[in-house]
């Protein structure tokens, strides 16, 4: 781990926060661990700190122009584009994020970002309202949809003058951890196939109404796009969601549980894992009618039926991997969830408590733990999903045998 940044070809995208300074450091680190940083500044980052000081700490020439040209001629935000392991944005002023998800090319490193053929991190920076505002907030989203990892900023005192909020540029050692796991665990999935189930799904009652629920699809995003990360060839199997799968994967979408379990069971032969995070719904309505049921008819009309448990189904399969599945529960979370990982006979299960309001459906939240064959793997902890998901992946690559490069 400690040499994982050797010889690293990174881009540090620096753009004008007051953080910017704080950038300098984190160049200077960097190269101190054996990377080859090549800075582009945003002409307001020059405001803050000056280029020749990333040029001092880093040995490399710094970008501030878009129509610099590289010694041998090359058109510069290209071949930095093409050339890098990693561009790294740090900070990220709202306005860059605004411009990445955009798509805006007007200086050299928007150019760049849209130029880049490998990963990004981009570590946001500001004021907690410009954080908060529903535009920040959405550009956020459209990135990391595409696949743009987002390093949050902490809690803290800003330089506005607020007191605990959020918007704080993390420590240089917070980032430099970040980047090493980014490289540590950029392939340890490589060469297999993960099948991620998400959302919920809507089972038809007639032309117009659907028996659902209240799952977003959101945590089963999070493992998709963090199996890809991973390097794993992604299968996401979907329920009708609001969410755009993360770039690379392959997206099935289905409506019902038994769309659901057919896609499933197509691709399981050759697949590593299935990681059931989907809610599929227990019942579906025994007939569906094609009109619209009259309103005085539909007490009497709706008869359930269950629908297939697609886990517990797919145990018994002789074409399985490891399978990993949720259990959303209210109370004795812990006896709960190892019961059906001992019923379904499943390798993992990730036990959620949802009875809460501040996690679990919708949220981007999720009170969980990780429960195997050897017991909880720690404490009920609150997690962000995609924490969360980087959880189940790590535990998963284990499993898979992989080397955690530790
Ligand atoms: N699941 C499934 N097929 C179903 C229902 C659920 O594969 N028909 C999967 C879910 O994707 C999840 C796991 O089973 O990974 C547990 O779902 P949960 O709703 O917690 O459990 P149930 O088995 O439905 O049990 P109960 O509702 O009684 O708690």
């Amino acid at each position: 781990m400690e040499t994982i940044l050797k010889d690293k070809r990174i881009v540090l995208g620096v753009t004008g926060g007051i953080a910017a300074y704080k950038a300098a450091d984190l160049a200077s680190k960097l190269t101190q661990a054996g990377a080859v940083v090549k800075t582009i500044m945003s002409k307001n980052a020059t405001h803050f700190v000056g280029p020749l000081t990333f040029k001092a700490l880093t040995g490399q020439p710094v970008v501030t122009d878009l129509f610099a040209s590289g010694s041998d001629g090359s058109i510069q935000h290209v071949s930095l584009a093409e050339e890098a392991d990693l561009v790294v944005v740090a900070p990220a002023t709202a306005n860059i994020l605004a411009k990445a998800a955009h798509g805006i090319a007007d200086d050299a490193l928007s150019t760049t970002l849209l130029a880049a053929q490998g990963p990004i991190v981009m570590v946001p920076a500001m004021n907690n309202h410009m954080w908060d505002n529903p535009a920040t907030q959405a550009n956020l989203q459209t990135l990391q949809e595409r696949g743009v990892n987002i390093l949050a900023p902490e809690v803290g005192r800003l330089a506005c003058g607020s007191e605990q909020a959020v918007g704080r540029f993390p420590k240089t050692e917070t980032i430099l951890e970040y980047l090493k796991d980014f490289f540590a665990t950029a392939d340890i999935l490589a060469g297999k196939t993960i099948i991620v189930t998400a959302g919920g799904t809507h089972e038809p009652i007639d032309a117009v109404r659907f028996i659902g629920n209240r799952s977003s699809g959101k945590m089963g995003y999070a493992i998709a796009g963090r199996a890809k990360a991973c390097g794993a060839e992604v299968i996401l199997i979907s329920g009708p969601t609001n969410l755009r799968a993360p770039a690379g994967v392959r997206l099935i979408e289905v409506e019902t549980a038994l769309e659901m379990r057919q896609a499933v069971i197509d691709n399981l032969p050759g697949s590593a894992a299935l990681i059931m995070a989907a809610a599929v719904a227990d019942f579906r309505a025994a007939s569906k009618t094609n009109g619209k049921i009259k309103k005085e008819r539909m007490g009497d009309s709706i008869t359930l039926e269950l629908n297939p448990d697609i886990l517990q189904e797919v145990a018994g399969h002789k074409d399985r991997g490891v399978i990993i599945g949720f259990a959303a529960e209210s109370e004795n979370i812990i006896t709960h969830a190892t019961s059906k990982l001992e019923r379904k006979r499943l390798d993992l299960v990730v036990a959620n408590d949802i009875g809460r309001s501040d996690a679990g459906f919708g949220s981007d939240f999720n009170l969980a733990v990780l429960i195997d064959h050897d017991g909880p793997q720690g404490e009920l902890t609150m997690y962000r999903k995609s924490d969360l998901a980087s959880e189940i992946i790590d535990w998963l690559a284990r499993a898979l045998g992989s080397d955690l490069h530790s």
